[in-house]
């Protein structure tokens, strides 16, 4: 069995983090998107994971993930020149693929469920194509699915107007050889690209075995700012353990379960956890509240934060105002200077929101 992770996308629903950096890299509780996914399919016993990447931010994701001998596996990376589609993936993943029966993984999703359950029902009953389906509310944004009282597929479809159930697949599909007999009939869609939710319904069509099962626990398609959030909540709610690593000075207070790295020093601050902390970072007069995510080399003095995801290198100075719900991007500076006459002056990336109060 193998795995094919889909990293490629432009990410435009994330930007402006996604200008300068893969949305499957974004840190939820300081580790990238895709790592979960890299971990949730070795913890199913898969060890040989392909991996789409575009010619935009393969790079990165090369460097930062490597070719799979830190988590023990082997890792290729295939380059999608452009974004064709899920099935375009499948397809020229071919080569690397062979008739092996395998995992599609969408980068950045994140699943509670443990995999192994649905890799065995997918073996064990020989089955074409297992999806896995949530209820959501905005089915429209998603490939949707019908299923009879039996829980047996009966038609699937991308993104519909009106759609015929509240069923959304999940970025999560189990495959085997057949679904490249099926990719090798498709036209574009009117989006222009090879549905794989086609290629599952032309499956469907030819009488092959197509299942379904419901997700039991959350599921997060981490493309959007509230999203990240979420995740970012249910990670640290979930799986973080506490550790101090760092140096803690003055009249610090550590409440609840808080992970602080190595050479970060931390002054004249209450952290209320659960909270992480990277790296080198530098914490004096402040008050960091529960669900926040402090990536290394981040400086913050002067000012409370709560329910918000910091990334490498920023710098918060002097707010003396609570920042909630924020992703602050990689060497973002926010800075309160006592100047008269008093004014807001900015220097934002593009697609930046800001909300003031
Ligand atoms: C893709 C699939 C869609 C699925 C979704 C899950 O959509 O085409 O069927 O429901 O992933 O995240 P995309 O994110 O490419 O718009």
């Amino acid at each position: 069995m193998k795995a094919l992770i889909l990293s490629g996308g432009k990410g435009t629903r994330l930007r402006p983090l996604t200008y300068t950096g893969a949305k499957q890299l974004v840190p939820v509780a300081n580790k990238p998107i895709l790592w979960y996914g890299i971990e949730a399919l070795i913890s199913a016993g898969i060890s040989d994971i392909g991996i789409i990447i575009s010619p935009e931010t393969g790079d990165e994701i090369q460097r930062k993930t490597g070719n799979g001998s830190k988590f023990g596996i082997n890792i290729t990376y295939i380059v999608q020149n452009s974004p064709d589609g899920l099935a375009h993936a499948v397809k020229i993943a071919q080569p690397f693929l062979g008739d092996s029966p395998f995992v599609m993984y969408l980068g950045d999703n994140l699943i509670a469920d443990d995999l192994t359950q649905y890799l065995q029902e997918f073996k064990e009953q020989n089955l074409d194509a297992l999806i896995l389906l949530r209820k959501v509310s905005n089915p429209s944004a998603f490939g949707v699915a019908t299923v009879n009282e039996k829980g047996e597929v009966l038609a699937l479809v991308e993104k519909p107007k009106n759609p015929p159930s509240n069923l959304a697949l999940v970025g999560i599909y189990f495959f085997s050889p057949q679904i490249h007999r099926s990719i090798s009939t498709l036209k574009p869609s009117a989006r222009g690209e090879l549905e794989i939710t086609d290629a599952i319904q032309k499956l469907l069509e030819d009488k092959k075995l197509v299942s379904a099962r419901q997700l039991k626990n959350w599921w997060l398609d981490t493309g959007k700012k509230d999203d990240l959030l979420e995740a970012n909540r249910i990670i640290l709610d979930t799986n973080l353990t506490a550790e101090n690593l760092g140096r803690i000075e003055g009249n610090t207070q550590l409440i609840g379960r808080v992970k602080i790295g190595k050479n970060t020093k931390i002054i004249n601050s209450t952290i209320r956890g659960p909270v992480i902390i990277g790296e080198n970072c530098y914490i004096e007069n402040c008050f960091i509240g529960p669900y926040s995510s402090i990536a290394d080399n981040v400086t913050l003095t002067e000012s409370d934060l709560e329910h918000s995801v910091v990334l490498e290198s920023a710098q918060i100075l002097n707010i003396q105002q609570r920042i909630v719900d924020s992703v602050i991007g990689q060497r973002a500076k926010i800075n309160l200077v006592s100047k008269r006459p008093k004014a807001l002056s900015l220097m934002i990336g593009d697609d930046s929101h800001i909300e003031l109060t």
